[in-house]
């Protein structure tokens, strides 16, 4: 499958196909992790990795899976880099850096959220910019709509606890299971992006979806359009509910996460403080054990990092049925095989 020069921005851009290739080498690359196949995929070669936001996972798995492909990632912060042009300031304009990087470079991640931003969908808009002008592949390392890399290590966790091991993994395993994402209260203000992605990918694969929020902590309408859309084609359902204990009847997964309201903007501001005060008064919108126990023996899963106790207790977090640090280490994996595929010389 042809995947050189390809932008992934949105796994919505993508078909299943294609995700599943880049899902079936993660798959191989994490099996065989030093398998000398994988190890001069990207000799001589370096990847950007410009961050607007903070990172560990993102920024250290995309620094680790070039060099296991025999590159390097370069890391760039906007305090290291001349200023970029926006609406109101002067600055360097993206048709010009991306022109101009696409000369050194094999590919760029970018890395552009919230706190970064005066709306929503400007950070999404900006790397669709970058891709617009760059000759070569660009890959969104989390904006403030989706989360593709995250998306697609998520399922993999999932595929693995459900068909029973790495080695006999089975995508389909997924059909028909019951998914919950649930809203939680927390101080940290997080973005929409790692569970409005996780949605835009799970309801290609058959899943059963409730969303459970407190009215007023909507996605986006374009997005959950597409969600809808998504579950029809692919034969599952979504349900939304305002219940904080309703959506755990028999679900198979749990994804537990705080993410921020519908009025989080005002006056081209994003309104930290004011998110992290309104999240607060709902405390009963946590996942715990008494909840997990309606449950069908459900996995938890969250994109990390966690607010525990907020978010989640302790006890669920750390449970056997947690998958936490399996589908944060599949990062490393997912990326390798996304350099790979869009970048490399890399032949199936
Ligand atoms: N899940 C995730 O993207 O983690 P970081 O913010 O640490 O990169």
């Amino acid at each position: 499958m042809g995947l050189q020069g390809k932008d992934l921005i949105c796994t919505q851009d993508w078909d299943i196909n294609e995700l599943m290739t880049i899902l079936n080498t993660a798959v191989q690359m994490k099996l065989d992790r030093y398998n000398p196949r994988w190890l001069e995929i990207l000799k001589n070669r370096c990847f950007l990795m410009m961050f607007y936001s903070p990172s560990v996972r993102t920024h250290l798995s995309f620094a680790t899976a070039a060099t296991e492909l025999g590159g390097h990632a370069e890391y760039l912060a906007p305090d290291k880099m001349s200023k970029m042009k926006t609406k109101t300031t002067p600055g360097e304009t993206i048709e010009d850096a991306a022109k101009v990087i696409s000369n050194y470079m094999c590919g760029i991640g970018i890395r552009v959220m919230e706190t970064a931003l005066s709306e929503y969908g400007e950070g999404h808009e900006m790397i669709r910019e970058y891709a617009k002008f760059a000759g070569i592949p660009v890959i969104n390392m989390a904006d403030d709509v989706c989360h593709p890399c995250q998306s697609l290590s998520d399922v993999m966790g999932w595929a693995e606890w459900f068909s029973g091991g790495l080695d006999q993994i089975d995508f389909t395993s997924l059909k028909k299971k019951k998914l919950l994402v649930t809203w939680a209260h927390g101080a940290m203000a997080r973005s929409l992006n790692s569970p409005q992605g996780n949605l835009l990918l799970s309801s290609r694969m058959g899943i059963d979806i409730t969303i459970a929020r407190p009215k007023g902590y909507d996605f986006d309408v374009r997005m959950m359009d597409t969600i809808q859309e998504n579950c029809r084609q692919s034969g599952g359902t979504l349900n939304i509910i305002d219940d904080p204990v309703a959506g755990y009847e028999q679900a198979d997964i749990v994804y537990a996460r705080n993410w921020i309201s519908e009025d989080a903007y005002a006056n081209g501001v994003f309104q930290k403080e004011k998110e992290i005060k309104r999240a607060m008064q709902y405390p009963d919108w946590i996942t715990t054990a008494d909840k997990m126990k309606l449950t069908n023996n459900a996995i938890f899963t969250h994109p990390m990092p966690i607010d525990r106790g907020s978010e989640v207790e302790d006890s669920v977090a750390g449970s056997e049925n947690s998958v936490i640090y399996n589908v944060a280490s599949n990062r490393l994996h997912v990326q390798k095989s996304i350099l790979a595929h869009t970048m490399g010389l890399f032949h199936e």
